[in-house]
């Protein structure tokens, strides 16, 4: 079955579907993009992901590509056309198509949508079979990362210098020695004192969706949390470390640098958010955020 891709106004076969090459996005990465994660055909945390998507959008003063009702539609089409029940789905926007120039384009260029779908093996059902290696690198990224901007050259090199140490992901550091966030997720600790933590909302990190919905859900379930920034000696120290986000759930780091975290599997903290988490994407509504 060929894969479909939505891309401004026509559903088209992946393998034909493309851009002009002076898209804005193309020549200066001036877009955004947002990932949500499909389960049992639903868009999980999908008002979250919509509302950051306009705000992106917002400050960054691209135009809505379309009323939020509509892509809606437009997501659910592009999942249901590639048989998506279990995956994800894509979506970026840009700037739209103008003659190469720093400077924004006149205001009536429309900006450009695609969005695309494709499956994803499902998570485990059991904490413990859902675990990374990790390692540690600087945060050399822009001073708004808040903004889901598709500029993602440092997430892709430290990314990459975590499948070349043969970890699968990237925690990343300030000059301060501080941990921002993941190269593509956000980063909790169980501290050596006990304390769930996960670092402060700013410019420096992404307001994930998933730690956002996980947040309500432990409100709701009565589990407590500080939202503080920790350091690099912290993270080493911690009992238990996981990261989250629409395409890593729930995961636990089960060693940072080579050095084991616990005793190398999910801690207790961990695991019950994990299993939060999966009551939430199975829908089942006492957990609901
Ligand atoms: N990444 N931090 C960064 C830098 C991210 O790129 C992401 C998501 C997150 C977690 O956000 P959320 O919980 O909303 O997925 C945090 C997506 C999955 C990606 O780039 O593929």
């Amino acid at each position: 079955m060929s894969r479909i891709a939505y891309v401004n106004g026509r559903y088209v076969p992946q393998r034909d579907a493309s851009v002009n090459i002076e898209d804005r996005g193309y020549q200066f990465a001036d877009g955004v993009y947002e990932v949500i994660y499909v389960h049992g055909g639903r868009l999980i945390d999908e008002d979250r992901h919509l509302d950051r998507l306009e705000r992106s959008l917002r400050e960054l003063r691209i135009a809505q590509p379309m009323h939020r009702e509509a892509l809606r539609c437009v997501l659910r089409e592009v999942a249901a056309r590639n048989r998506v029940t279990d995956g994800i789905v894509y979506m970026q926007v840009t700037r739209g198509v103008a003659k190469r120039d720093h400077a924004f384009p006149a205001a009536w260029t429309p900006p450009s949508l695609v969005i695309t779908s494709r499956r994803i093996p499902p998570f485990p059902a059991e904490a413990d079979a859902w675990t990374v290696h990790a390692i540690t690198q600087p945060d050399i990224r822009w001073s708004r990362v808040d903004i889901k901007s598709v500029g993602l050259l440092p997430n892709v090199l430290a990314k990459q210098a975590a499948r070349e140490q043969g970890a699968g992901e990237a925690i990343l550091f300030d000059r301060n020695g501080m941990v921002t966030e993941g190269s593509s997720t956000n980063v909790w600790i169980v501290d050596a004192k006990g304390v769930l933590r996960t670092r402060h909302l700013d410019n420096a990190i992404l307001a994930g969706c998933t730690r956002g919905a996980v947040i309500a859900l432990m409100a709701d379930a009565g589990m407590t949390f500080e939202e503080c920034a920790f350091s690099l000696d912290e993270l080493r120290a911690a009992q238990e470390v996981f990261i989250t986000s629409a395409t890593s759930f729930v995961r636990a780091i089960t060693a940072v640098d080579g050095a084991t975290i616990g005793d190398g599997t999910p801690g207790p903290v961990t695991s019950a958010i994990f299993d939060l988490f999966s009551r939430h994407v199975r829908g089942d509504r006492r957990n609901a955020a």
